[in-house]
C-alpha cells in the first residue's frame, strides 16, 4: 500500500488487463487452453446437447434443471414475452433509421416503467425481472425489425422456444428444424462469457444496488462498441466489400499495412482459438454449402491462414457468427442485438451473483496530472 496515498500499490495494465476484479461461479474463460465452461459445464457440451432455455436455467441457479423445472422456465418466460402496450406504442415512434442497439437500449430502459418489482433486488425479485428480460429482448428485436420495414409486428408463439420464437417474429415463417437448432446453440454459445465489457458494466450497476433494467441498459450500451459485440456485423461487412476468395489476401494486407484492427480477430484473453468459433465455423459451412454461397466461408478460411501467419491472431467468437446469421438472412445490423438477446442470460446471472454478495465496485485511478497549481483570477489569465 502507497502510505502517502493510502491506494494500493499495484497498478494494472490498460484496460485492467490481466486484473482478477470478482470472484464468480456463473463462466469461467481458459484463455491458455481454450476452454469455456458454465457453471462447470464446458461449452461443447451444452452445444452438443443442451438448449438455450436449460442454459438460461443453469446460469441462474447453477446447476441443470429437471424435467419439471425446465418445463416450469418456458412456461415462464413464454408467459412474460408479451411487450406492455406502452412500449410497443412508444416503439412505433422510434426512427425506422436508429441503431437497433439504440433501439435495444431504449426500449429495455422503457420496460422498467410497467414492472412493478422492477426495485425488488431480492433473489425472488431478481429472478422475476431477469425472466421478464429474457423473454422480451427479443421480442423487442423483432418488433423493432418489423416496425423500420412498416410491417405489423409478429406475435410471440407460447409453443415456440426463444430461438425459433425469434426467427418467426422477423419473418412471418417458422424455421426449419434444422436451422432452429443451428440459432438455439448460438444463442447457448453467446450466453455468458466471464468479465467481458459488457458484464463487467452490468456488475457495477447493479453494484450501486441500481435496479436490472439499469444494468442491462447499460450493458446494452457497452455491447454495441465494435470492439465488444459491434464486431460481428462488421465482419460480415468485410466479407461483402472482399466479394470474392481471390481478393481476400490483398484485401487483408492492404488492411495490415494500414494498422487496420481486422473485425473478429483477436481477444483480450483468448490467446488459442476461441471453441466457440469450432461450432460457428461449422454453422457458417454447412449454412453456405445448402445455400450453394460457400464463398463466405472461403474468405473467411483464406483470412483465418493469413492472420495467423502475419499476426498469430486467432478468430475470435465475431468472426464466423455474421456469416451464418447473414445466411440464415438476418439483416446485418441485428447480428449485435441478437448477441444480447442470448447474452441477457449471463447478465442477469451476473446481476443476480453481485446482489446476493453485493459490494460497490469502485476501483482507483493513478493520477498523473499536476498537483499545487495556483487558483489565477479569470482577469489576470
Ligand atoms: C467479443 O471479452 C470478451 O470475452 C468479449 C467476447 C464475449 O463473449 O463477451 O468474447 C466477445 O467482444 C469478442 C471480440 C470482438 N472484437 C473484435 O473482433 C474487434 C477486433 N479485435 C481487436 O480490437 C482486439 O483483438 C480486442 C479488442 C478484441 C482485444 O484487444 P486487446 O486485448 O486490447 O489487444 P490489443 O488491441 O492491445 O492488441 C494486441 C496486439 C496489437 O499489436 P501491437 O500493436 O502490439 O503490435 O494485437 C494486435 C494489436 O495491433 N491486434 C490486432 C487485432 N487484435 C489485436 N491486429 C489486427 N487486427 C485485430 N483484430
Amino acid at each position: 500500500m502507497d502510505k502517502a496515498e493510502g491506494k494500493p500499490a499495484a497498478k494494472t495494465g490498460a484496460g485492467l488487463e490481466g486484473v482478477v476484479a470478482a470472484e464468480s461461479s456463473i463462466g469461467d474463460v481458459d484463455g491458455v487452453n481454450g476452454v469455456l465452461i458454465y457453471q462447470g459445464l464446458d461449452i461443447h457440451d451444452l452445444a452438443e446437447h443442451s438448449t438455450f432455455e436449460e442454459t438460461v436455467f443453469l446460469l441462474w441457479h447453477g446447476r441443470l434443471p429437471g424435467r419439471a423445472e425446465l418445463d416450469g422456465l418456458r412456461a415462464e418466460l413464454a408467459a412474460n414475452q408479451q411487450l406492455p402496450a406502452e412500449v410497443s406504442e412508444l416503439m412505433r415512434r422510434f426512427p425506422a433509421g436508429a441503431e437497433p442497439m439504440d433501439a435495444l437500449r431504449t426500449a429495455v430502459s422503457a420496460l422498467a416503467f410497467y414492472d412493478a418489482g422492477s426495485r425488488d433486488l431480492s433473489r425472488e425479485g431478481a429472478l422475476r425481472t431477469a425472466t421478464k428480460l429474457t423473454a422480451r429482448l427479443p421480442v423487442v428485436v423483432a418488433t423493432f425489425e418489423r416496425l423500420r420495414n412498416g410491417k405489423e409486428p409478429v406475435e410471440p408463439r407460447p409453443d415456440l422456444n426463444i430461438a425459433s420464437n425469434f426467427l418467426h417474429m422477423l419473418s412471418g415463417e417458422e424455421p426449419s428444424e434444422r436451422v432452429a437448432r443451428i440459432f438455439d446453440v448460438c444463442l447457448i454459445l453467446h450466453a455468458d462469457h466471464e468479465l467481458n465489457a459488457s458484464t463487467f458494466t452490468s456488475r457495477v450497476i447493479a453494484g450501486t444496488l441500481a435496479d436490472m433494467y439499469g444494468a442491462v441498459t447499460g450493458a446494452i450500451a457497452a455491447l454495441s462498441g465494435p470492439l465488444h459485440g459491434g464486431a460481428n456485423t462488421n465482419v460480415m461487412k468485410m466479407l461483402l466489400e472482399i466479394g470474392e476468395p481471390e481478393r481476400a489476401e490483398a484485401w487483408l494486407r492492404e488492411a495490415l499495412a494500414s494498422k487496420k484492427k481486422v473485425m473478429g480477430f483477436g481477444h483480450r484473453v483468448y490467446k488459442t482459438e476461441d471453441p466457440r468459433s469450432v461450432w460457428l465455423r461449422k454453422f457458417s459451412r454447412e449454412l453456405g454449402e445448402a445455400r450453394g454461397e460457400t464463398r463466405w466461408i472461403e474468405i473467411l478460411e483464406r483470412l483465418r491462414e493469413l492472420m495467423f501467419a502475419e499476426k498469430k491472431l486467432y478468430p475470435n467468437v465475431d468472426y464466423y457468427s455474421g456469416s451464418a446469421y447473414y445466411l440464415m438472412g438476418i439483416p446485418l445490423d441485428l447480428f449485435t442485438p441478437i448477441f444480447a438477446v442470448s447474452r441477457i442470460s449471463g447478465w442477469t446471472g451476473h446481476i443476480l451473483e453481485q446482489y446476493a454478495n453485493n459490494r460497490l465496485i469502485r476501483p482507483r485511478a493513478e493520477y498523473v496530472g499536476p498537483r499545487g497549481v495556483p487558483y489565477v483570477p479569470i482577469e489576470e489569465r
